[in-house]
């Protein structure tokens, strides 16, 4: 359903067609604001449901946002909170943070021109976040908060992110999980390989399930696997993942399938990293981040025994966040595991890296400083 926002120019009614990657509905009312305007004033506007459509200088406007983001009030952390008290009160400051900030628009042209004084060109960055303008073309109004992330993640892929267990990049796509922690993938690089694929690589199958840009499916062809099938259930993962496995010349050895969790059929080892918190995601871009009810997770484990063939091996890499934030117990992952019918061969540990563990400014910031991430090594029960 096409969604139209209205807002009037001195006495001239203008219409635009409203977009918002995370599904956030057409804003209820929209004025015009520009370099006059002032972060109290937007603040106030925003928080009262009005949208404020930008027409004037482009910095000027990505500091109206930052002045508008220190006027949000943080709850302040209490120890008397329980961890799961305290990630959904993350979560809900997180919600309003973003409803606030995501009232502040911009227009785009037709072509994806941002016509404001000093913009940059985000043509590019655009066409590959939003795809070819849609018909009929019109004007399109965005967030600019939005904005700034379709922009980000334009640069993110066209640098793109060192994977040295790959010795070489790899590119993330607007929406798609990044590699940015390289812990996990060192894991999956690293473990050693069940028997029979440890004899034949070349001869063996893997299956990367959830593979987002295709990082350990090009781990597990680097390993010298000889055929990968990665699949995954966002179209924008797909994508992403073919570019990579065309950047670094693997199609011979890769399918890219879906959108699914388990293609057809049995493989030697079937990896699966899926996001580690159970829950509800709010719009797609957190589909790499939060299993709702940990579906990804079940479906993983009570579809391994029947996909991986005899001698093989499932490999799970799960961090252990979600039980220090109180949302899943290790019982219940070990009572998964058991009703699907399989047995812990092995676990391998590892500790995050990533400079969040380290912030003690971050909300969540007891429970990340414990976390550990781990490798399940899974064969079916005899
Ligand atoms: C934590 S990310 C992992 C991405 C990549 N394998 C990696 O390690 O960087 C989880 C991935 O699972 C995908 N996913 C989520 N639910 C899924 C489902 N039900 N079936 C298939 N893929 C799913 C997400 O789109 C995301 O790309």
């Amino acid at each position: 359903m096409v969604s139209t926002i209205h807002w009037t120019e001195g006495h001239t009614s203008r219409s635009a067609r409203w977009h918002s990657e995370s599904g956030v509905p057409l804003p209820r009312r929209t004025v015009v604001a520009d370099d006059r305007t002032t972060a109290k004033d937007a603040y106030r506007q925003a928080c009262e449901g009005t949208a404020l459509l930008w027409q004037g200088d482009y910095h000027n406007a990505r500091q109206l946002l930052q002045a508008m983001r220190r006027r949000i009030p943080r709850t302040p952390s209490t120890p008397t909170v329980s961890p799961s008290g305290s990630f959904h009160l993350h979560r809900r400051d997180s919600g309003h943070r973003a409803r606030v900030l995501g009232k502040l628009l911009v227009l785009l042209d037709d072509d994806y021109t941002l016509a404001l004084h000093r913009a940059p060109d985000v043509r590019r960055a655009c066409l590959e976040a939003y795809g070819p303008p849609k018909e009929p073309r019109e004007p399109t109004a965005v967030s600019l908060r939005e904005l700034l992330g379709v922009i980000g993640a334009h640069q993110w892929r066209s640098k793109g992110i060192d994977v040295p267990a790959l010795g070489t990049r790899i590119h993330p796509h607007y929406g798609v999980f990044a590699p940015t922690r390289g812990e996990y993938v060192d894991l999956v690089s690293q473990t050693p390989l069940p028997p029979a694929p440890r004899r034949h690589p070349a001869a063996t199958t893997a299956f990367d399930l959830g593979t987002g840009t295709g990082v350990l499916a090009a781990v597990l062809a680097h390993r010298g696997i000889g055929r990968v099938v990665a699949t995954d259930i966002s179209p924008r993962a797909l994508a992403c993942a073919r570019d990579n496995i065309h950047r670094l010349a693997l199609t011979e050895r890769i399918d890219v399938s879906g959108p699914t969790l388990f293609p057809e059929g049995r493989a030697d080892l079937v990896v699966c990293n899926p996001p580690w918190l159970p829950a509800r995601p709010v719009g797609p871009l957190e589909q790499g981040v939060y299993d709702p009810d940990s579906t990804m997770l079940h479906t993983f484990l009570t579809g391994l025994p029947t996909h991986v063939r005899p001698g093989g091996e499932g490999w799970l890499v799960l961090s252990d966040l979600a039980e220090h934030l109180g949302l899943r117990t290790r019982r219940q992952l070990l009572d998964a595991i058991r009703s699907a019918h399989l047995r812990v061969t092995d676990r391998i540990d590892t500790k995050p890296r990533h400079p969040r563990s380290q912030d003690t400014t971050d909300p969540l910031h007891m429970a990340r400083s414990a976390e550990t991430v781990s490798l399940w090594r899974l064969t079916p029960a005899p």
